[in-house]
């Protein structure tokens, strides 16, 4: 098939990449330097090429346009749509230019608030003259950034939103000729506006897990508690589940912060009140809060080495990372911060200037410091020589948000955590 992406962030160019395999892809980005720069990486991929426009020839043969563009939030929480309808204005432009006869599939799979596909389809409708054989679904993608090509091609479900009158097994068999997907996987097939809302929810109720898990923990604090075997006990249990129950500084990123709040501005738009969803982000943001607390507490010296700045292991992404919300805290408290990560310095670097220091090196890290915070969750800060890190500190404290060292607490430094 002839496959067009619009968007080429994690989503868009994972999918250029699996689905290259065994079509012909063309990524749409509006940002040439990246255009170009991904037309380098892939230049042996011969599936696969990056442009900034589409031109007749290509739209003509395209069989499925996949639209991946981002939704960042609005200052009052709302979605923004402006990309997603700047691609249905490019649609409607090449449909009104150039004359194509086989149908074509367009779907949308960035994450919009309910009634937005419904909307996009007859925006699009309504625009174009004359042939107007397409169709338009709704697929959410539920793959996590750092794991993408393993979630696409390992999906647990696929959900597709389609206009209801269309044949359901249809949409299954494209799937399936798309991305070569075995039998055994689960499809739901349903409306748009039932596909979009599965999205928010399936999101904010991974968030709300990992709140409820963040309470507990405050709780287990306060009470002699031990929170990772309360996670444990509890994650063994099928009907809970053993995954995002690991506690400490929250939740961050470029999905889970911008779609719980969309959800919850759509809940006050309809008067719905989401009171567990508002309690949810109240506890992430209130992880946060306590942790600063316990530095200033706790932690005599000013000087704190920062291990972790993107916002989860396996990722140089720091949009919306907790790390960089405690950076930022201790930073308006004239705290010195020091920062470590093995993905994220550049980017770091890009938001910090000169704000902080930026070490690639571990041991030039700790130098002369009063803490280790361990504020992103990546494995390596689990196999340092803590011990040895010590002779090169001020004082010996770690804070530890993320329980990464908290069945290995190093001898002889003082331990704390959330
Ligand atoms: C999330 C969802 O997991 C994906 O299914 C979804 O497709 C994606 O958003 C999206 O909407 O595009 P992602 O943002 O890549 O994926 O990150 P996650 O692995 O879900 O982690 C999110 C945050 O939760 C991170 O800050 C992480 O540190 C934190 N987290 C995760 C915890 O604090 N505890 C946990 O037990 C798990």
């Amino acid at each position: 098939m002839n496959i067009i992406v619009y968007g080429t962030g994690y989503v868009g160019l994972s999918l250029c990449r699996v689905l290259s395999n065994k079509h012909n892809v063309i990524g749409v980005d509006i940002d040439s330097d990246k255009v170009n720069l991904l037309n380098a990486c892939y230049f042996n991929n011969s599936n696969l090429k990056f442009i900034n426009e589409i031109n007749e020839n290509e739209f003509v043969n395209t069989d499925v346009i996949f639209i991946t563009v981002g939704t960042p939030s609005n200052e009052d929480g709302s979605t923004n749509l402006e990309y997603v309808f700047n691609v249905a204005d490019d649609i409607i432009k090449c449909y009104n230019l150039y004359e194509r006869d086989k149908e074509l599939v367009i779907i949308l799979k960035s994450t919009v608030p309910c009634g937005t596909t419904a909307k996009f389809n007859n925006y699009i409708r309504e625009k174009i003259c004359g042939c107007n054989k397409f169709r338009v679904l709704f697929n959410p993608e539920f793959l996590r950034e750092g794991n993408e090509i393993y979630d696409l091609t390992h999906p647990d479900r696929i959900v597709i939103g389609c206009d209801c009158s269309n044949n359901n097994n249809k949409e299954k068999e494209l799937f399936i000729d798309l991305y070569e997907y075995n039998n055994s996987i689960p499809f739901v097939t349903t409306d748009y506006n039932t596909a979009e809302m599965i999205k928010y929810a399936a999101n904010s109720f991974l968030a709300l897990k990992i709140s409820f898990i963040n309470e507990i923990s405050e709780l287990c604090n306060k009470l002699n508690a031990d929170i990772v075997k309360v996670a444990e006990g509890i994650g063994y249990d099928t009907r809970i589940g053993n995954k995002f129950l690991n506690s400490g500084l929250g939740w961050g990123g470029s999905c889970f912060p911008k779609d719980c709040h969309s959800l919850l501005y759509e809940g006050n738009r309809i008067g719905c009140n989401m009171e567990i969803l508002k309690s949810s982000i109240n506890t992430n943001d209130r992880c946060v809060d306590r942790a600063v607390e316990i530095l200033e507490n706790e932690i005599s010296g000013k000087t704190f080495a920062i291990f972790g700045i993107a916002f989860k292991e396996g990722t140089d992404d720091i949009r919306d990372s907790v790390s960089v919300r405690l950076c930022d805290k201790l930073l308006n408290k004239w705290y010195k911060l020091k920062i470590n990560d093995p993905m994220a310095l550049g980017n770091a670097k890009r938001y910090y200037g000169d704000k902080v220091e930026i070490c690639n090196n571990i041991e030039e890290c700790v130098k002369d410091v009063d803490c280790i915070v361990i504020a992103t969750e990546w494995e390596c800060y689990k196999h340092l020589n803590y011990e040895c890190l010590g002779d090169l500190m001020k004082n010996r404290n770690i804070f530890d948000g993320r329980h990464l060292l908290y069945n290995r607490v190093p001898k002889g430094f003082k331990y704390l955590h959330l």
